[in-house]
């Protein structure tokens, strides 16, 4: 049983590879695809080039594959861009990224709107410079009926926090009686996290090389298929992209279940 369970998922043989990416209809694209986009501070080190840098390509990088992901059928993506625990980062760092943000969020709005793309965010804003909460409030409200690819960004975002948040928010509802303890579960509990009206990701990438999930969507990854590269983000291509399509589309989904193949 593994033998052909792992024969059916490694299957990468070339002309496999070759057929799907010249024909994506014909597979599988996950509906929500959440993407840990780390490795820019080592990709620009690389080139001797100081992190933040790295940050500027990342952020032109991650343009790109929100294209990419509209034109191959994906409905939103969910992507890090900055942690709750990236405060701990030299302030010039963390300065330039909040920067690199702004400009984002005022540079792209048009591209967004052209490409009728929904911009929504998720993690604690309250922390965040005024300015940058102006910004993606207004980039919110200008994107709200765009009807293509949602991009879900995280800024200061931490999956611990958000639990613990919609653990404070429940308790609010059942003091003031808009909520019992008998109908807290699985499907109610969601409901108080950023992600309330979005389904959880399917698939779930990470560059630069790490395997962990360093704090990101621990409610919402409980069944996603993770599959991870080497490739720093700024480096991560359309070929890197649709090779994490190709071994999404190749997975045993089981949920717990036995599969009836
Ligand atoms: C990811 O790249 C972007 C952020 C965390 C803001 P890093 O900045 O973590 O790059 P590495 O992992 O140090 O190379
Ligand atoms: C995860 O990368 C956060 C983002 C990509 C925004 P980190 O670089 O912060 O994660 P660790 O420190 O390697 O776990
Ligand atoms: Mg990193």
């Amino acid at each position: 049983m593994w033998n052909s369970f792992f024969y059916k998922n490694q299957n990468t043989g070339a002309e496999d590879n070759k057929k799907i990416q010249e024909n994506l209809e014909e597979i599988v694209v996950p509906e929500h695809i959440a993407v840990i986009m780390d490795g820019n501070g080592r990709w620009a080190k690389k080139q001797g080039r100081p992190r933040t840098y790295g940050h500027y390509m990342g952020a032109e990088r991650l343009k790109e594959i929100v294209r990419y992901a509209d034109a191959a059928g994906v409905k939103i993506i969910s992507a890090y861009a900055f942690s709750t625990e990236n405060w701990k980062r030299p302030i010039t760092e963390v300065n330039y990224i909040m920067k690199l943000l702004d400009k984002y969020l005022t540079n792209e709005l048009d591209t967004f709107m052209q490409n009728n793309v929904q911009l929504r965010f998720m993690g604690d804003k309250k922390a965040l410079p005024e300015h940058i909460i102006s910004r993606m409030n207004n980039a919110e409200l200008c994107t709200k009926d765009n009807t293509g690819i949602i991009l879900n960004l995280a800024i200061n975002y931490g999956g611990r926090s958000e639990i613990i948040n919609a653990i404070k928010s429940m308790t609010t509802d059942i003091t003031n009686g808009r909520l019992t303890v008998n109908e807290i579960n699985e499907e109610n509990f969601g409901k108080y996290l950023y992600t309330a009206e979005l389904p959880p990701p399917d698939l779930l990438i990470r560059t630069g090389g790490d395997q962990r999930v360093s704090n990101f969507m621990l409610w919402q990854i409980a069944y996603a298929e993770m599959w991870y590269t080497k490739a720093y983000w700024p480096d991560f291509t359309k070929e890197l992209f649709y090779e994490a399509l190709r071994s999404f589309s190749l997975r045993d989904r089981r949920f717990g279940g036995l599969n009836n193949k």
